[in-house]
């Protein structure tokens, strides 16, 4: 795709898709409850529509037409062994989420994604779930798809994970829904808590207690309806096009607020950015509210610690956000940037670099020197949604035509995000 600079800024009101991280839930909780869940602002992304064929192909059946879902929930013991492999795609949430859910199922199934999902570690879920009593064997012994899985005999446990994964807590936790016992999962740091406010809007009981979230074996999930609010990850690219792009004024309606995703939004504010949020609704499951942002000079600061996992996925477009503020941001904590869809310290680098920004990679993160006029070049999303459409803000900025190679890669998370940005130019 070529793009060119935004001569006259971005301006005008934006209803951004919904959010990937609860619209996989709601599809997954309502597979597993007993009734018919039903979803509204579901994201027809690429991700979300491979967890639904996956349980499709699980025996459950679901009706989607655009943004709205039915779900035909089988019960807990309801799923049937599948005829062909489930196929995940590109989603790190389907198949490390389904595998908490296959934990208990006594029959076998093989999962298997993309190229970028071949690369991508999963003992971090399938440590846990063999020692709950599942039966699980992939490539290099359970690290890497293809990956089967027969389920059964789980027995609840206290897991501490060594990183902060709301799929890894969420996995564990979906096992332990069907086993025996109580199972905890302790993190060292809070990750996005969808699942635990997910599991009480299904009926289910959920215990916190600071880093720790337990539940009680043989739960029973009730059909419930879901409005899925819009994803701040999607957001954040029109919140950081909004505050580097200069003469722009962007309105974001319904974006997603849980406090364990609105990192984004205090680092920004921390820069310097001018956002408003206003009409927060919907505090007792996801909260959600209007963002409104317009330009304004940023200055470079330094992220790092327990805000990493509340902003983990925004941290391409921060990157650039920092190229084009004055002084020094430098961004550390960050090693699970090498594990996303692609190594994003090496692919945010590599891109930015072309564009003539002052950027390096750090073992954790990167550091970036502000602020630096941007050229248009030829770049690559490398497959990376994320990387796409950071890319595509970029353009907005550069001086000089850009070439993107492999801009679909957006229609992971958002699939109208190429349009979306051209009709706030005009
Ligand atoms: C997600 C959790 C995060 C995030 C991913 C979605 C989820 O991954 O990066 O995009 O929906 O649970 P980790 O659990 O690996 O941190």
């Amino acid at each position: 795709m070529k793009l060119t600079r935004a001569e006259n800024g971005l301006r005008g009101t934006i209803r951004v898709p919904g959010d990937k991280s609860i619209s996989h839930r709601a599809v997954m909780f309502g597979a597993i409850a007993e009734g018919t869940t039903t979803i509204s602002g579901f994201l027809p992304g690429e991700d979300c529509l491979s967890t639904i064929s996956c349980f499709r192909k699980l025996g459950v059946e679901i009706r989607q037409e655009g943004d709205y879902v039915e779900v035909q929930g089988t019960g807990l013991h309801g799923l049937q062994e599948p005829d062909e492999v489930l196929d995940v795609g590109n989603s790190g949430t389907t198949i490390r989420l389904m595998l908490g859910v296959l934990a208990n199922t006594p029959f076998h199934s093989c999962l298997i994604g993309d190229k970028s999902i071949a690369k991508r570690p999963m003992k971090r879920v399938t440590v846990p779930l063999k020692q709950m009593g599942a039966q699980i064997d992939g490539r290099e012994g359970g690290q890497y798809t293809p990956i089967s899985i027969r389920g059964g005999n789980v027995k609840g446990m206290h897991y501490v994970s060594p990183v902060a994964s709301a799929q890894v807590k969420s996995a564990v936790l979906l096992a332990g829904l069907q086993g025996d016992g109580v199972t905890a999962v302790t993190e060292p740091e809070k990750s996005r808590d969808h699942t635990e406010r997910m599991l009480r809007a299904f009926g289910c009981e959920v215990q916190v207690d600071g880093m720790t979230v337990s539940v009680q074996g043989g739960q029973q999930l009730h059909a419930t309806h879901i409005e899925v609010p819009g994803d701040i990850s999607s957001a954040a690219f029109f919140l950081v096009a909004g505050a580097v792009v200069p003469n722009s004024r962007i309105k974001l309606q319904k974006v997603g607020l849980n406090p364990t995703r609105t990192g984004i939004l205090e680092v920004l504010q921390q820069m310097g950015a001018s956002i408003t949020i206003e009409n927060v609704q919907n505090e007792d499951f996801e909260p959600y509210g209007d963002v409104t942002v317009e330009y304004s000079s940023l200055r470079g600061v330094e992220i790092g610690g327990d805000v990493i996992p509340r902003l983990i996925d925004e941290i391409p477009i921060l990157a650039l956000a920092a190229a084009q503020a004055e002084g020094t941001t430098v961004i550390k904590d960050a090693a699970e940037l090498k594990v996303k869809e692609t190594n994003r310290i090496d692919t945010v680098v590599d891109e930015l670099k072309k564009l003539g920004a002052h950027i390096e990679a750090t073992p954790d993160g990167m550091i970036i020197h502000g602020r630096t006029p941007l050229r248009g070049a030829s770049v690559s999303s490398h497959g990376d949604h994320r990387i796409g459409m950071m890319l595509g803000i970029a353009a907005c900025l550069a001086d000089g035509e850009m070439l993107i190679e492999n801009s679909e890669a957006a229609a992971v998370s958002y699939p109208t995000f190429f349009a979306e940005l051209q009709r706030l130019q005009q």
